[in-house]
């Protein structure tokens, strides 16, 4: 693979500043966002009194810990603009969440929200190790998903030649990366997979392709699973983070050239790791929930809102800004099979360590009597899709998840295809405990 470690004049200032320039720029920030959130949003305004602090109580980062938390429930109850902070007419741009229980989210973002937005996004994928005159595919969906648009605008900040291919008609994404030889590739984890799949069933090596840089996110997705794609593309495969209450992708990113977590834009995005049951702010270094606080946001500006994804902040490495690590998955994905909790990212890793399985997966949830069982539906390599062989893995992979993530699952190895293939996020679990 390509040694792409950032040239001179790659980086923005603010990527090397020091640690104390960059916490003095973030309490002016914040200082601001807070103002602007309660001067403009009633929202704000009626939760913030209600717990009895001021936007002028901010003397110190730390003091952001007395203000309350935004949940998603926060979004759907002043659907649609209600957290708005700017005249509707000032919103450029609406973006939405499908919305899986009952009413969608909505985000808006102002002309300027969308310039800063490109802005994160090219910092991103010069992390990534992409630059200026770059062809770049992106197959992130485009419409209400933040994935397309906010990768699009990113590609074109960033000096690229941006492929706007969206997510699915997987053939005519392989003649595409063909045709158009681009150097870098924006794309669910899940769906490289597919594309992957469609390169081998053409009979094609993806080797020989001229990607050198993948960026892979809204979605979780492990060090095994970046294993197998480096090698499968010769390729650096990137992790890219964000969410669309935040602004979208492009909240923190990581540096090809260590590959150790990604670093969050805190001149932008301010993090804060919390106990999800006690609420209370856990020292740098521990496990919890992630918040962010926006620190520069206009249209929506947003204050301590609670993402359910769980990881931990470290000290920065590649650039001066701290870092996440790798998501372990989202608390709400968390299952917890009597009595042991497990995240669909431990499966994919026990799949992707048994030689002789493809990467696919997909956990079910079922009633085995009175108790919950699981599930786990995966497939054999074409070369080991025999009756013999697929037993043998089934034994092999129940025995992986007994003995390193503690519970005993049924493992179903089908035929070649059996797996349901994403498009964009794969659902990782499908819960069929009310109907047997
Ligand atoms: O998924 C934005 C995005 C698009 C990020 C393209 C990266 C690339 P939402 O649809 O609002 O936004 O979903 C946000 O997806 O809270 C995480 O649970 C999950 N997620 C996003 N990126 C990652 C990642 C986009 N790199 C939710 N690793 C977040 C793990 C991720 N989970």
């Amino acid at each position: 693979m390509e040694d792409l470690s950032p040239r001179p004049g790659d980086l923005d200032p603010i990527e090397t500043a020091s640690i104390d320039e960059i916490r003095a720029l973030q309490l002016d920030r914040m200082q601001w966002s807070l103002r602007h959130a309660y001067n403009s949003v009633p929202h704000y305004r009626a939760r913030f009194d209600a717990a009895g602090v001021h936007p002028d109580d901010l003397r110190d980062l730390k003091d952001l810990a007395r203000f309350p938390f935004t949940h998603k429930s926060d979004l759907r109850d002043n659907y649609p603009f209600g957290l708005f902070a700017v005249p509707r007419e000032r919103i450029t741009r609406l973006h939405a969440s499908s919305g899986t229980t009952g009413k969608p989210t909505v985000v808006g973002y102002t002309k300027n929200d969308i310039d800063l937005w490109a802005d994160v996004v090219a910092r991103s994928l010069r992390a990534a190790g992409l630059r200026a005159g770059d062809v770049v595919h992106n197959a992130y969906g485009y419409g209400l998903f933040t994935g397309g648009l906010g990768a699009h605008y990113g590609i074109e900040r960033l000096g690229g030649t941006v492929v706007p291919m969206g997510g699915g008609q997987t053939e005519r994404q392989i003649s595409l990366i063909e045709d158009f030889s681009p150097r870098g590739i924006l794309v669910t984890p899940s769906y490289m997979l597919n594309i992957l799949e469609a390169f081998r069933a053409q009979g094609k090596d993806p080797r020989e392709t001229a990607l050198a840089v993948g960026v892979f996110g809204a979605e979780p997705w492990t060090n095994a699973l970046r294993a197998e794609i480096e090698d499968a593309f010769d390729m650096h495969a990137v992790d890219i983070y964000g969410l669309s209450e935040v602004i979208g992708p492009g909240v923190a990113n990581e540096c090809v050239e260590t590959k150790d977590g990604l670093h969050i834009w805190e001149d932008h995005f301010y993090p804060e790791i919390i106990d999800p049951e006690t609420g209370a702010v856990l020292e740098d270094g521990q496990e919890g929930e992630l918040v962010f606080t926006t620190l520069t946001k206009e249209g929506m500006p947003i204050i301590r809102y609670r993402t359910r994804d769980l990881t931990r902040l470290m000290p920065g490495t590649a650039r001066s800004m701290r870092r996440m690590e790798k998501i372990t998955g989202r608390s709400d994905d968390m299952i917890i099979l009597r009595g042991v909790n497990v995240f669909p990212t431990q499966i994919e890793e026990r799949v992707m360590a048994t030689d002789g399985l493809a990467p696919h997966f997909q956990i079910e949830l079922v009633k085995d009597g009175r108790l919950d069982a699981m599930r786990v539906h995966v497939e054999a390599d074409p070369a080991s899709a025999d009756p013999e062989s697929r037993a043998r893995l089934g034994a092999e992979l129940r025995h992986h998840i007994k003995s390193l993530i503690g519970i005993s699952v049924e493992a179903v190895v089908g035929a070649p295809g059996s797996v349901p293939r994403s498009q964009g996020k794969a659902v990782r679990v499908v819960d069929n405990r009310d109907t047997g």
